[in-house]
């Protein structure tokens, strides 16, 4: 089983110095701003987006290093700090009370403060951005936040229509997820000053990662052994069809399919409903199916780091694929 212990070692000391920057720049003056952020900030999950960042800046450097350096740790914590404003903004707009096993800031301190807490990180992370002088990484990473909207204004409109299909499916999770992924390999390689076709490619070879990391989430979501720190079934609570769920309705008779369009519509308040798709999906292979295809991504992704000389980076960048196909949490 690959383990993210493994994966972070070649970065291992550039991460310490990443989260001392973090909370060196990351502060709130008023109580229940700085309460807030206190919060957010000492549950940000696994970290895969800055490490991504700091093991593409590894990778890419012109010679080695000894310590990747400041513009590598801001690049670093424009990404993972724009993801976690878009978590708390999620929550708020999906209701969710719980993230990552704990409440989330909507449960705890209402959803109008909420909105507030991540506006706040956004600017702040703006600011600290701007007064660094880097524009180029502030500009590179400041487009993902206009596509993430994209992603999450779309879901919105689609997820749960009948008329959701693979198409929409993939320019949903590319936008939400695989596109800040995509930006935090390219601006790793940016922070370093790599040459414009290496940020290319780093930015193809996240977006394959990220692709492949929103449909096992979308997977872990029917999985009720995982552990996520979100209740199973959530998708199907909040009506959304996701790659599991799509590849049997593809696969479905027409009558069938009405059929399970109905449960679907019945999922948040119906915890039969729940059950009844949740057994459609695994019986008719919907997770199988989804796994070839999460497979297929990181199989690319993997190809692509061929491109690279062996590093200890790029071994970790190659763990990093395996660990998204067997991760449960
Ligand atoms: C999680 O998806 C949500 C996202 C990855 C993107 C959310 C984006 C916004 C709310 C747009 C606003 C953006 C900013 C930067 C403020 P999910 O609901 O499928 O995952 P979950 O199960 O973890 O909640
Ligand atoms: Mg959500």
């Amino acid at each position: 089983m690959m383990t993210l212990e493994l994966i972070r070692k070649p970065v291992a000391g550039d991460l310490e110095a990443y989260e001392a920057f973090v909370t060196r720049h990351f502060h709130a003056e008023s109580d229940l701003l700085s309460q807030m952020l206190r919060y957010a900030l000492s549950s940000r999950g696994k970290g895969i987006r800055p490490m991504i960042v700091l093991l593409s800046a590894g990778m890419n450097a012109p010679e080695p290093q000894a310590g990747l350096g400041q513009r590598a740790y801001l690049a670093a914590m424009l990404v993972e700090m724009i993801h976690v404003a878009s978590l708390i903004h999620d929550d708020v707009i999906d209701e969710a009370d719980e993230r990552r096993g704990r409440p989330s800031l909507n449960a705890r301190w209402q959803s109008r403060n909420a909105v507030i807490a991540g506006d706040y990180i956004l600017a702040r992370n703006m600011s600290i951005g701007m007064s660094s002088g880097q524009f180029d990484l502030v500009a590179h990473v400041c487009d993902a936040i206009a596509v993430l909207c994209e992603g999450e204004i779309i879901q919105s409109d689609k997820a749960a229509r009948t008329e959701m299909n693979r198409e929409a499916y993939f320019d949903i999770i590319r936008k939400k997820t695989a596109s800040l992924m995509g930006v935090s390999a390219s601006a790793g390689a940016m922070a370093v000053r790599a040459p414009r076709e290496r940020v290319e490619r780093m930015r193809q070879f996240g977006e394959a990662v990220g692709m492949a990391f929103q449909i096992q989430d979308d997977i872990l979501d029917y999985t009720r052994t995982a552990h996520t720190g979100k209740p199973a079934n959530n998708d199907l609570r909040e009506h959304k069809i996701t790659l599991p769920l799509l590849a049997v309705l593809e696969q479905a008779a027409p009558q069938r399919r009405a059929e399970l369009l109905e449960k679907l519509a019945l999922c948040d308040g119906d915890p039969s409903a729940v059950d009844e798709l949740q057994h459609a999906v695994e019986q008719g292979g919907g997770i199988r199916m989804a796994a070839d295809v999460m497979r297929e991504y990181l199989r690319q992704a993997v190809e692509m780091l061929a491109e690279w000389e062996s590093s200890p980076y790029r071994d970790s960048l190659v763990n990093l694929c395996a660990y998204v196909a067997e991760r449960d949490i």
